[in-house]
């Protein structure tokens, strides 16, 4: 009988991944996704992948009557990776109380089910964001946590203390909290990607959809930081080397070893990558220009930040070690694979 897996936010960007190597991985897959950030579509890149079309509940997390239904009518889940989140920083500080509202009630909703449910754990998706600007980098998982510099950052940072205090209060349950650092690329296939709604703000869909022709020109937000080429370093991941630490992460808290009921991990490589250093690899892994140009900083960005992943490594046995290059070559070939408009 495969292990029963509640993925909210399933059909995201990081979610859908998710799906696709827990389900390769033998665990059986609900989604429930609004699908306010999202396409019904990805249930059909996930099942071209797999071959098997996950249970899908559409529906907000937000709302207890849907989410007490749920466990209800797919009894025996026995964990949850939790997705279903708004996130993007800028819109964040433009409506916090969504973003207070949303990812805040939505976590604090599934942990009072599982108990109820029997849900033994929850992988919960977090950011390095908590972190804020890093005195020094690489930074551990001891670096210290920053007064957030967005109500979206402080969402991530609220939403670990409120499991650190749930578990703490004695509830029967174990969670394993994963900062990721910058997710980017495709699923190999081409079948399932980033699909970012409107003028995408994260910087690998953008520069992919300038290299198709969609946008004019990308912008460098700014070349006068204090790094080697003068514009910002980030700890660039592949999404389906994150997505496989999900996989690893549920196996570790359901195994019923004798683990912390809290773990804390950074997801990275454990390489700092420039913005035009990640331009320069797109370019060399597609053949592709990608027209670009100097522009102001972007208020709101650290400088630079990136991940020491040894805790990972060593303890989940996980490592991200795809090539950047292999990544850039996916997320070309799935922005290839959508239309042009
Ligand atoms: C990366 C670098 C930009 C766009 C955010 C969140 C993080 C996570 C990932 C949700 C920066 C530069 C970008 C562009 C550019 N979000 N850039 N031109 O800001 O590091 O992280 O997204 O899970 O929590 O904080 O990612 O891709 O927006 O920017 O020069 O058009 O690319 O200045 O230095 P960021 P990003």
């Amino acid at each position: 009988m495969a292990t029963k897996i509640l993925v909210t936010g399933g059909t995201g960007y990081i979610g859908s991944h998710t799906v696709v190597e827990l389900q390769e991985a033998g665990f059986e897959v609900v989604i429930i996704d609004n699908l306010s950030n999202s396409n019904i579509k990805v249930l059909d890149g996930i099942q071209a992948i797999t071959g098997i079309r996950p249970v899908f509940v559409e529906g907000d997390c937000t709302d207890m009557t849907i989410l007490r239904r749920l466990f209800a009518d797919n009894p025996g889940i026995k964990g949850i990776i939790n997705f279903a989140a708004s996130k993007a920083v800028g819109e964040s500080v433009q409506k916090p109380l969504l973003y207070y509202r949303n990812n805040l009630n939505t976590l604090m909703n599934l942990l009072e089910l599982m108990p109820e449910f029997g849900v033994k754990g929850i992988v919960f998706s977090s950011s390095c964001t908590v972190y804020g600007e890093p005195d020094v980098n690489p930074i551990d998982e001891t670096a210290p946590i920053k007064p957030a510099t967005s109500p979206y950052g402080n969402t991530k940072q609220i939403s670990e203390e409120i499991i650190t205090d749930y578990v703490r209060s004695g509830a029967p349950i174990k969670s394993i909290i994963l900062r990721y650092f910058n997710p980017i690329g495709a699923h190999p296939s081409a079948l399932i990607g980033e699909l970012p709604l409107g003028v995408p703000q994260n910087l690998v869909p953008y520069l992919t959809q300038t290299a198709a022709g969609i946008r004019k020109e990308l912008t460098v937000f700014g070349n006068d930081y204090d790094t080697p080429d003068g514009t910002c370093i980030r700890d660039f991941i592949d999404v389906v080397d994150l997505a496989k630490a999900h996989v690893v992460a549920m196996k570790r808290m359901l195994d019923g070893a004798d683990t912390d009921a809290i773990e804390i991990f950074n997801l990275g490589t454990g390489t700092g990558l420039s913005v035009l250093r990640l331009i320069e690899s797109f370019e060399r892994a597609t053949g592709v220009k990608v027209p670009h140009r100097i522009g102001d900083r972007r208020a709101g960005d650290i400088e630079q930040i990136w991940a020491i992943p040894a805790k990972a490594n060593e303890v989940l046995g996980w490592k991200a070690d795809t090539p950047i290059d292999v990544t850039m070559a996916n997320a070309w070939r799935w922005q290839q694979s959508l239309p042009k408009s």
